[in-house]
């Protein structure tokens, strides 16, 4: 089926490589990719800065009306402000990502960042990478993608990443942590990460990086 609209919704959990998946096909396309987790993290930033508790539901909602959350494509580059501050790069230290993965949880922070993932889905041709793209932000995406691997190859792709950087943790804790990130993301109240009915699924266990880019755009010009 081909479409006019060109929305491309990648969902899955984390580790997979959707988002430097994505942001590669994205670049073969022409398209823009927009990272909607780090829209997430960037309330979770802005609540812990504040000085509120990201665990209490009602304390990130009241923080809601006073976050001036911007967000730019700056050469096809995504980049996110806080206030005027350009906060790309404060977004991805572990702090952040659990302050993304509470307030992630809280409904307020979900309605307030649904309007603005569409607008951006609907201001040009766009690839979004998220947990619920297909299932609650782009229910009309003419192409839905599942992309997961198994959780022992996402482990070891992530403590390879990390052997990189010098840091040696200890196989069997990142495995335990890809278990209990993927049990909080598909067990949690709203919007939990699950594979939309129409979505194609996308193993990449056996697939390189290379492999699984190329499925997507393949997956993409198949079908737009
Ligand atoms: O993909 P990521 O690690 O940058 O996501 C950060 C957090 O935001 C993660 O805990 C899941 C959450 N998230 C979400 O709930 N919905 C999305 N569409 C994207 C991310």
């Amino acid at each position: 089926m081909h479409s006019n609209l060109k929305q491309v919704a990648i969902d899955g959990p984390s580790g997979a490589g959707k988002s430097t998946i994505a942001q590669a096909a994205a670049r073969q396309l022409g398209w823009a990719y927009i990272d909607t987790g780090a829209l997430y993290r960037a309330i979770g930033l802005a609540v812990m800065r504040s000085g509120a508790n990201t665990k209490n539901e009602d304390a990130v909602a009241a923080c809601l009306p006073v976050i001036e959350l911007d967000v730019q494509y700056v050469n096809g580059e995504q980049q996110v402000y806080i206030a005027g501050e350009n906060v790309s790069e404060a977004i991805r230290t572990p702090e952040a990502s659990l302050a993304a993965s509470d307030v992630g949880k809280v409904p307020a922070v979900r309605d307030f960042l649904l309007q603005l993932q569409r607008d951006l889905a609907a201001a040009q041709p766009s690839i979004l990478d998220g947990r619920d793209i297909g299932t609650v932000v782009l229910p009309h995406a003419p192409v839905k993608i599942y992309l997961t691997a198994s959780a022992e190859m996402r482990a070891q792709r992530r403590h390879s990443q990390l052997a990189e950087k010098g840091i040696d943790e200890p196989f069997e804790k990142v495995l335990a942590e890809v278990n209990a990130r993927d049990e909080q993301d598909m067990n949690r109240a709203i919007a939990p990460l699950r594979q939309a009915d129409d979505a194609v699924l996308l193993d990449t266990t056996h697939l390189s990086l290379d492999e699984s880019i190329q499925a997507v755009v393949q997956l993409i010009r198949n079908a737009v």
